[in-house]
């Protein structure tokens, strides 16, 4: 299982559903009164259904520490335990609900089984789709070096980590009925006059530490060689927007999908 440090997860998903939560509105969350998130992490997703809910918010994760962080920021009840198994009765909740958790599974359907057992009514994936991730930089070998590092990142990593399109497939092959299929962008702007996290962003990147975070599935990708010209080229790119940042003309947007898609157990209300 890929860990993942409480860092990284507050970092990749700062302003997720900070705008819109639009296309939470299927999830019917004024309407639940036990909800699990499943694979919740530090508790990212947890704390927005539990703002937008007035129903119980369980979080469930494999990780311990994750969830230590969760429960010390949100006060939710945690339980550590394997999303493809998770240690509840059947009907348990009204809503199991995932935030990137599929993409991060060898075998997502039988997560979603499981999902479906724990439910009396809805189950829903919000899974961003790495593969068609928009970047604009005005350090031009940003967009073509963090191309590469994704497409080199998808063929070594060893779960479908873009698979938002075929969720609702997914979803029927667990056997759960799809109702709702919407997209969600994660914006992030960086541009003058900087903030403490972009500088540290910019200094990440003239470090190569996103290459070290992904290097066992880009070492899989990539011949040793490879994999060398690519941090070298990487590490200089971050020189590059570490010195535009001083000089005030650095500027990047960044868009990421999510799929969001909810399923009706069969027999739900
Ligand atoms: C990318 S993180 C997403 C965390 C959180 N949902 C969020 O959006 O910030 C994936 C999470 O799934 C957890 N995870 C991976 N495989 C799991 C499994 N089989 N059972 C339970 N949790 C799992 C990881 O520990 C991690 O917390």
């Amino acid at each position: 299982m890929r860990q993942f440090s409480p860092e990284y997860l507050r970092r990749t998903r700062q302003g997720l559903w900070d705008g819109s939560r639009e296309a939470l509105d299927p999830l019917s969350l004024a309407d639940r009164k036990r909800i699990l998130d499943a694979g919740a992490g530090t508790g990212e997703l947890a704390r927005v259904l539990d703002a937008e809910s007035p129903g119980q918010v369980v979080c469930l994760d494999a990780d311990p520490d994750l969830l230590s962080v969760a429960h010390g920021e949100t006060g939710l009840d945690v339980v550590v335990g394997d999303a493809t198994r998770p240690p509840f009765f059947r009907d348990a909740f009204d809503l199991v609900v995932c935030q990137a958790l599929l993409v991060n599974l060898p075998d997502p359907v039988a997560a979603l089984r499981a999902f479906r057992e724990c439910s009396t009514d809805l189950v829903a994936a919000i899974e961003p789709d790495n593969s068609d991730v928009g970047v604009d930089s005005t350090v031009a070998a940003e967009v073509t070096l963090e191309q590469r590092v994704r497409e080199a990142y998808i063929a070594g990593v060893e779960t479908d980590v873009a698979l938002g399109d075929q969720l609702p497939s997914l979803f029927r092959e667990a056997g759960l009925t799809p109702v709702a299929t919407r997209r969600h962008y994660h914006r992030k702007v960086i541009e003058p006059p900087y903030d403490e996290e972009s500088m540290a962003a910019a200094a990440r990147k003239a470090r190569g530490d996103a290459l070290v975070e992904h290097e066992t599935e880009l070492r899989r990708a990539l011949s040793p060689d490879e994999y060398d010209v690519l941090r070298d080229e990487w590490r200089e790119m971050g020189r590059a927007v570490v010195e535009a940042m001083r000089e005030g003309t650095y500027r990047r947007a960044e868009v990421v999908p999510f799929d969001v898609v909810v399923g009706r157990v069969d027999g739900g209300a």
